[in-house]
């Protein structure tokens, strides 16, 4: 195995921080405001801004779009000043716009950052995917297996009934059949309306929310984004990427794949270390949503480091105007 690339993750850290604070504080004021629009281009234009301020020689592998579709922060743009390491990007300046315009749990903003080369080219199609927390034996579950076979599994090796596990879905009429077949074990399902990075990243914080298992399927630059953060917390996932028509086999194509039925591990979408920056927008189960008071903002966000397993909450007070 070839050890993994150092690319200064430690002093780079902080500044992932900054960069996702800053997109949740730019779409501070548009929580609530049904216009999803411009929360996203808000959270887009300071996370742009403040990740080119990073001394990096970075491209952004999985971001707002292919180049024609997306002004900023597009798949392939270079970003940071160009000097320092070369690093992949992934990034979502906004995970749930919908859930910002509505002032609905857990919008985020996310951002990962890898050595170059290492974090999976996702096109923008779905991705089936399956994720749980730490501490069980490797391949617990997988996709072959089908969904009562998976809680039946997880049950097992947790030592509990399957009434006992809670597993997290999209709510989509997509899905009608997976949540069918999942609650005829006994199983709960927690449903959201949007946000799968958030649903998998709950499983690596059971204990905290419940929830054991995700399951179904989901944006594929969401799937990478979250194996990254489970990268750093410790967990199992894996995703394979679904294609509904030739347009998107051929998205695949130029992002490199050649094997449209492959099954990812999350090592496998994240091949050497990571590190991962996400602020709350809205409250959720992870963080805290950005609280605003009459002279300041107040941002909570999550960095972790896979190198090290350190998981940093931080705090960020931001005076909303300069002080006298
Ligand atoms: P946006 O923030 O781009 O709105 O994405 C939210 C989201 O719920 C993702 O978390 C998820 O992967 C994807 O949309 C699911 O897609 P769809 O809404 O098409 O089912």
């Amino acid at each position: 195995m070839t050890p993994p690339i150092d690319f200064n993750d430690r002093m780079l850290s902080l500044g992932l921080a900054r960069v996702s604070e800053a997109a949740a504080l730019a779409s501070a004021g548009l929580v609530g405001h049904g216009d999803e629009k411009a929360a996203d281009q808000a959270a887009v234009n300071a996370m742009r801004d403040q990740l080119n301020k990073l001394d990096i020689r970075g491209v952004v592998v999985i971001g707002e779009g292919e180049r024609d579709e997306a002004p900023m922060l597009y798949i392939g743009e270079e970003v940071g000043t160009g000097t320092g390491p070369e690093v992949d990007i992934a990034l979502d300046p906004l995970e749930g716009t919908t859930l910002t315009a509505k002032d609905m749990p857990n919008a985020l903003t996310v951002i990962a950052m890898a050595p170059r080369g290492t974090l999976l080219h996702a096109p923008d199609v779905y991705m089936d995917k399956l994720a749980v927390g730490p501490g069980y034996v490797p391949d617990v579950v997988s996709l072959e297996m089908s969904p009562s076979e998976r809680v039946h599994a997880l049950a097992k090796a947790r030592g509990c009934s399957a009434r006992d596990i809670t597993v997290c879905i999209l709510e989509r009429p997509r899905h009608e059949d997976l949540i069918a077949e999942v609650r005829s074990t006994g199983a709960a399902i927690r449903l959201i309306t949007d946000g799968d990075v958030a649903g998998v990243i709950h499983c690596a914080e059971a204990d905290i929310t419940g929830i054991d298992m995700y399951m179904g399927s989901g944006g594929a630059p969401e799937g990478v984004l979250a194996a990254s953060a489970l990268k750093c917390m410790g967990g199992q996932m894996w995703g394979r990427l679904l294609f509904r028509n030739d347009d998107e086999r051929a998205r695949a194509a130029k992002a490199g794949i050649t094997d449209l039925g492959k099954v990812y591990s999350r090592d496998e979408m994240v091949t050497s270390n990571v590190i991962f920056a996400a602020t709350g927008v809205t409250d959720g189960s992870i963080l805290r949503g950005i609280k605003r008071e009459p002279t300041h903002l107040t941002t909570e966000t999550i960095l972790m480091r896979s190198k090290t397993g350190s998981i940093r909450r931080m705090l960020y007070r931001n005076p909303r105007a300069p002080r006298d």
